[in-house]
């Protein structure tokens, strides 16, 4: 008998045929909404095998609703709306998607920081309102980037791959992380730096890649975003809560920070009654990091390799608690 997996939302075709041929699946096949709190409690009751997205939370509950369930793959290299620990306790491997949305959210990132320092969309608007007159001096004159220094938060992969594009553009790069990162030094001049409160002071770029754990959780608030230069720009296409969302408004808002490059938010979906759409100086977006059709495909790809070997008993490519797994 083929593994019973439930599928959370509608999934590129060659995922699909990936789970289709090694499993018995039953899926919330659509693109929106997310998949009802219900449905995914009344699946979860057979289901060997999850296939989730970030916008569902794999928390106790749903695990103790879940009796037979023997994996559960997250088409995301974050994995914060999982609770790890209770899988551990259940010998429930939990499988990511790293490396391959590395290099697309990195771009993202970048995309954010030229638009936020250039004042891109505000530009746009403002040619599309009918507002422009004259070539003027000063008319939305922005921040430099080249030869700028960037702060980078968390020099993980896609941290290290901001970096890399930020020395294509002649910048400075600090970084903070756990552990120094002599390659990363190596290739982009990189410099650690002792605390985040130095980066903060020093850098005109700051921008995020950090996980989203329980010490990260708004460790930009009022008091960092003081620390920094009233020229410099916040990008975050990490996680929402690392930010003090009500902090970062009053300081954009006082023009105490330049401005936000913002993809990722406290509570998603925002809406445009959000207070920090309705700033001037914040450059936003729905959640869109690593949205390219060939890293989606392959991130639906690799979770679902990943669930197949689990469920198979096999390694699979990608586990964030190994040491649940056999050999
Ligand atoms: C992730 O993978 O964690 C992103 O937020 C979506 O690409």
């Amino acid at each position: 008998m083929p593994p019973a997996v439930f599928l959370t939302r509608r999934i590129p075709e060659q995922a699909r045929a990936l789970l289709d041929a090694a499993a018995d699946v039953r899926a919330w096949d659509r693109e929106e909404p997310p998949v009802p709190r219900d449905v995914l409690y009344d699946a979860v009751a057979e289901a060997e095998g999850l296939y989730c997205l970030l916008t569902d939370a794999v928390d106790a509950e749903l695990l103790a609703a879940a009796p037979r369930l023997r994996a559960v793959s997250t088409m995301a290299v974050g994995y914060d709306n999982i609770d790890v620990a209770a899988c551990t306790r259940r010998g429930i491997p939990v499988c990511n998607t790293p490396g391959v949305l590395t290099e697309a959210t990195a771009d993202l990132a970048f995309a954010l920081l030229m638009a936020a320092a250039r004042r891109v969309p505000e530009a746009e608007r403002y040619l599309r309102e009918g507002r422009w007159r004259t070539w003027s001096p000063m008319l939305l004159a922005g921040q430099d980037v080249h030869g700028r220094t960037i702060g980078i938060v968390g020099a993980g992969r896609i941290g290290q791959a901001v970096g890399a594009r930020a020395r294509g553009f002649g910048m400075e790069v600090l970084y903070t992380a756990r552990s120094p990162k002599p390659d990363f030094e190596a290739a982009c001049q990189a410099r650690r730096c002792a605390s985040l409160d130095e980066l903060l002071a020093a850098a005109d770029f700051v921008t995020l890649h950090a996980p989203l754990t329980p010490e990260t959780r708004h460790m930009i608030g009022g008091r960092e975003l003081a620390r920094m230069k009233p020229t410099a720009v916040l990008v975050n296409t990490a996680r929402g809560p690392l930010v003090d969302e009500a902090a970062l408004q009053r300081a954009l808002a006082e023009e105490r920070i330049w401005a936000a490059g913002l993809d990722v938010f406290e509570r998603e979906p925002a809406t445009p009654e959000h207070p920090l759409l309705r700033l001037p100086n914040v450059v936003t977006l729905p959640h869109i990091g690593s949205a390219t059709v060939a890293t989606r495909t392959a991130m639906a790809v690799l979770a679902a390799e990943n669930l197949v070997a689990a469920l198979q008993g096999r390694r699979p490519p990608a586990c964030v608690n190994p040491e649940v797994l056999a050999g």
